[in-house]
Formats: structure tokens, C-alpha cells, sequence
């Protein structure tokens, strides 16, 4: 069995749990990602929601990617890695006024706005300090993303975006307000999206949408279609990096790009899920009277997508090579989801041993929480230990 490869001696000498990045591979991820988008001149915006590590946002910000955010404190944690501000879009359905009154005294890039009604504020906002907010729509282009449910948000009458059947009324108010200016138009469909096909039927809606615009003579300055692109999480280490050379390809072949116009995208999971790994030791094997239960020290407290999403993480025994065992993989909190894997094949784990439950970098540490009194995971970096 092909493992990630770990500086286990120096794991044995820091506390468990913690967040494990592996900088090589996010900067081979960043070179990769940085080649296929320059291929069309495409920029490329980080969503900093998969992970806000200042570490990790002060790489992806050397590289000169923009930040999509979607709250002040993503701005704030974008500004202070060093993104400029005029790389910044601000999405979310749920802008709190700080938080737009944030954005505009930085003159970030643009603000994805989510609703009619958001439109009306942020003029209002922007007037009183005397600006012109930039603002892209964001669409639901009602493209199937055929991901996990809770995860998928390009449908109709999901909470997101402003409905395609409403976008001439939000066209028409947007000519009574001075304060805010259209430059965009933009779309996310959803996430851990494997299949390239969604994103061919999400650039082919984004041309029937320009012809729209066309009609009224619009022509906006740029195109966004959001993030989405999935990750391998049953092979991280062949599949190390996800296949950005397709993703996009299938945008370039198919999209009908207005002269000027600039196409952008909001990346999160495929720049930094595979980097991060996160590290546990083993406290018990608990024999019941079928099964065998390795139970760690680390929880959904520390990775909470399986728990939430029903998510699928590679767990590895990285402290022996001993014959496969099988084992439900659980946490300490005290709640019955608190279950990273079941049935899992693990070589024989023994009480103190290390596992790592690969593709964590992408909310992982980002959505830990302290729930049971929980401290928070420390992070440690390949290019550090
Ligand atoms: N842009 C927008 C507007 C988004 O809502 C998202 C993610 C992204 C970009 C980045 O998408 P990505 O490239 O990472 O797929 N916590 C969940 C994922 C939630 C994604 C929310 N929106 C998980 O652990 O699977």
C-alpha cells in the first residue's frame, strides 16, 4: 500500500492532533495551477473559506492570485496575508453592513452580490461615503452539479445568487443607481465537482447569458465562474494534483469571450486539499464482539467533513508496515457521528501509533471548532519541521 511520505520522527516529538501541509506539493499545486490559467490568461481568485491558514495564504498570495472572500474577517485575513485589495471579490448572500462598509474602504476589486435587495443597500452604503462600489451578479445559472447535496448551489431557489428569471429586473434597477457599477457576472455551482461536463454546461449558460446582456447592450468587463473543481480523495498520492490542464480547457473551448473581456475564477479545494494531512495518534483499539475500533485522538473537532458531509478521507497507519486490519475509525467527542471511516483497511494499529487522514487541507482546519472544551489543532509545515 502506497503511502504518503511522512518525517515520522519528528511527528513522534509533537503533540496530536495537528495539521500536517506539505509546502512542496502546494507549490508544485500553485506552479501547475498558475501554468494552465496563464495558458488563456485567466485569472485566478483563491477562495480563502478551504483554508485560512496565514502561512498558506501568504504563499498563495506570493504567487499573485487574487482572494475570494465571503466575510470581513476573509478580508481582513486576505489583506493582512498581503492579496491587494484590488485582487479581492466579496461574495456571500448574507453581507452585513461592517462588512460591506469594509470592503468599500478598501476598494476591493468587486462585491458578488447575491439579491436585489443587496443592490439597494450597497448603493446606499457606497453613497454615503461618496464611492462606486464594483459589483458582478452573481447568477444561479441552473446547471446541475451532480455533487454532494449539501454541498451543490447552482439550482434554482437555493439561497444563493439572484434567479436567472429575475435578472432583467435586477438590470433594470441597477440603471437607477448611481453608486454601484456592473463590471461582472458570476456563477459557483457547487463543489468537489468531478465530472468537467457541469462546467461545459456552466460556460455554454454563461454564453446564453451574455447574449442576454447583448441584447441590452451590455457587455461586461468579466466573466467568473466561481470554484468547484473536485480533488481525488481515493488516491491523493497518485492524484496529487487535480487536473486544472482540463478544467480549464473546457472553459476556453467552449466560452465566447467578448473582446476586453477577462474571465476569472474562484478555486478553493483543488489548491489546497492535498497538501494537508491531518495527523492523529491512535488512544484505544477497542474490541467489540464483531467489530474493532481504533479510536484517535483527534474528532470532528478537527476535521469535520465526514461527520457533515458524509466525506471520504483516506486514513493511513503511517507508524508500521504490519498485515491489514479492518477498523471503524472514530474520534473522542461524545456524539455517535463522531466517525472519520468504517471499515477501514489499516495496517495493525496499535495504541500510540500515528494515522493520517490525508486530503485535509481543504476545510479541515478552517472549520475546526472547540466543541467539548477542545483546543484548537496547532499546523506544522514540511518546509519548517
Ligand atoms: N466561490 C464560491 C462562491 C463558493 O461558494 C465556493 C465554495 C468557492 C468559490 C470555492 O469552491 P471550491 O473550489 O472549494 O469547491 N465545506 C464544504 C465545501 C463548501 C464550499 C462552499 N463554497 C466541504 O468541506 O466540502
Amino acid at each position: 500500500m502506497l503511502k504518503g511520505k511522512f518525517p515520522l520522527e519528528k511527528f513522534k516529538k509533537i503533540p496530536t492532533p495537528f495539521y500536517y501541509y506539505d509546502i512542496e506539493l502546494l507549490r508544485e499545486t500553485l506552479d501547475t495551477v498558475k501554468a494552465e490559467a496563464g495558458k488563456y490568461n485567466y485569472q485566478v481568485h483563491y477562495a480563502i473559506k478551504a483554508n485560512a491558514n496565514p502561512r498558506i495564504l501568504s504563499i498563495i498570495a506570493d504567487y499573485g492570485f487574487g482572494a475570494d472572500c465571503v466575510s470581513g474577517g476573509e478580508i481582513r485575513a486576505a489583506l493582512d496575508a498581503g492579496f491587494p485589495a484590488d485582487k479581492i471579490v466579496f461574495a456571500g448572500v448574507g453581507k452585513a453592513d461592517w462588512e460591506i462598509n469594509l470592503g468599500l474602504d478598501n476598494d476591493i476589486f468587486c462585491f458578488n452580490v447575491e439579491s436585489a435587495v443587496e443592490l439597494d443597500i450597497l448603493d446606499e452604503l457606497a453613497r454615503e461615503k461618496n464611492k462606486v462600489a464594483r459589483v458582478a451578479l452573481r447568477i444561479n445559472p441552473e446547471v446541475d452539479a451532480r455533487t454532494h447535496a449539501k454541498i451543490t448551489t447552482g439550482m434554482k431557489e437555493n439561497k444563493f445568487g439572484i434567479n436567472l428569471s429575475l435578472l432583467g429586473s435586477v438590470l433594470d434597477q441597477l440603471s437607477g443607481l448611481p453608486n454601484v457599477k456592473l463590471i461582472g457576472i458570476h456563477s459557483h455551482i457547487g463543489s468537489q465537482i468531478t465530472d468537467i461536463s457541469a462546467f461545459r454546461g456552466l460556460a455554454i449558460r454563461m454564453n446564453e447569458i451574455q447574449e442576454e446582456l447583448d441584447k441590452r447592450g451590455i457587455t461586461v468587463e468579466h466573466v467568473n465562474f466561481g470554484g468547484g473543481l473536485g480533488i481525488d480523495y481515493d488516491h491523493p498520492n497518485h492524484m496529487a494534483i487535480p487536473p486544472f490542464d482540463n478544467y480549464f480547457a473546457a472553459f476556453h473551448k467552449l466560452l465566447n469571450v467578448r473582446p476586453g473581456q477577462q474571465v476569472h475564477f474562484e478555486p478553493g479545494r483543488s489548491l489546497v486539499a492535498q497538501c494537508g494531512n491531518l495527523i492523529s495518534k491512535v488512544l484505544y483499539v477497542k474490541e467489540g464482539e464483531v467489530k474493532k475500533f481504533a479510536i484517535l485522538d483527534a474528532g470532528f473537532t478537527e476535521l469535520i467533513r465526514p461527520a457533515m458531509y458524509d466525506a471520504y478521507h483516506r486514513i493511513e497507519n503511517i507508524s508500521n508496515d504490519e498485515a491489514v486490519e479492518v477498523y471503524d475509525v472514530v474520534g473522542p467527542i461524545c456524539e455517535s457521528s463522531d466517525v472519520f471511516g468504517k471499515e477501514i483497511e489499516l495496517n495493525q494499529a496499535h495504541r500510540g501509533d500515528l494515522l493520517a487522514l490525508r486530503s485535509a487541507g481543504a476545510y479541515g482546519e478552517v472549520m475546526a471548532s472547540q466543541y467539548n472544551c477542545r483546543q484548537l489543532p496547532m499546523a506544522y509545515y514540511s518546509d519548517e519541521l
